[in-house]
């Protein structure tokens, strides 16, 4: 650990597994102090207690972000321990079934977009101000394979990580001059406990199957958490609003 060489406070969202969890513990390895953001508290917990068994600070804020009281108490959180937000990672996300557009559920669709697309935007509306009044910030999105193409999930996932780049590039317009940058990333397969149920119906799986070919070798949680990291650095000061493809090389096929 090289606790104090950064200092930033960084939410990462998600931070209870997988590519959030190896954010959060990077963050911190490099010296910033994390708000462990997740719905499950033991998970949360336990990254807290790793990156504070190595030294480092982090906070644990358990609850749905797709709700805007919790969005509210994550905000809080960081800016009362921590005195200000200098880096969201909006990284949580659920994946669909599958399921083609006509066979979708009204709630797989509104639960798959409240949480991949609703709750990056209510966090970031949240922090803004206070990037805002700091005159600086650095916004992550973890988006997807899926939102560079209709073939690598099923419509309300693609739906809502095509809106995850709509959403990052309108924040890095909109903030541009104001110290504040929005970037994503687009993980290829890899390796996590993110939960894929696939749909049985002929126009799920079935019909995406042919197109699951040069994927690419799976990545690990690290690989991305480091292009996660590059990104809210300042090594990246003149990188915004840029869809960053961390797949092998699958979107290049
Ligand atoms: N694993 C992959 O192959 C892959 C590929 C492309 C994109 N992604 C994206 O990467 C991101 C991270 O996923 P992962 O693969 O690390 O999965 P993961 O399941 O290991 O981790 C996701 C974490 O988000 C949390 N979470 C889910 N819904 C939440 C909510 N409403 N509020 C708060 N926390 C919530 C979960 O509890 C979990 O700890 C997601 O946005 C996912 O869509 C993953």
């Amino acid at each position: 650990m090289t606790a104090g060489l950064n200092g930033r406070s960084v939410i990462v969202t998600g931070a209870g597994s997988g590519i959030g969890r190896a954010a959060a513990l990077a963050f911190a390895a490099q010296g910033d102090r994390v708000v462990v953001a997740d719905l499950d508290a033991e998970r949360a917990d336990t990254v807290v207690e790793e990156i504070e068994e190595a030294g480092g600070t982090a906070v644990a804020v358990t609850g749905d972000l797709s709700e805007q009281a919790v969005v509210d108490r994550v905000t809080a959180t960081a800016v009362e321990r921590f005195g200000a937000v200098d880096v969201l990672v909006n990284n949580a996300g659920i994946m669909d079934s599958m399921s083609a557009p006509a066979d979708v559920s009204d709630a797989e669709w509104e639960r798959v977009i409240r949480v991949n697309l609703t709750a990056p935007f209510l966090l970031s509306r949240a922090v803004l101000p206070h990037m805002l009044a700091a005159g600086r910030g650095a916004i992550v999105n973890t988006a997807s394979e899926a939102a560079l193409r209709g073939s690598a999930a099923g419509v309300a996932y693609t739906a809502s990580k095509h809106g995850v780049v709509g959403l990052t590039k309108s924040l890095a317009v909109m903030y541009r001059g104001s110290g504040i940058r929005a970037n994503a990333v687009c993980p290829g397969g890899t390796a996590t406990a993110i939960a894929v149920e696939a749909d049985r119906s002929a126009h799920g799986p079935a019909t995406l199957a042919p197109h699951f070919v040069n994927l690419g070798r799976v990545s690990r949680p690290e690989e991305q958490a480091a292009a996660i990291l590059f990104l809210a650095s300042d090594a990246a000061s003149n990188i915004n609003g840029a869809i960053l493809p961390v797949d092998d090389g699958w979107s290049a096929v």
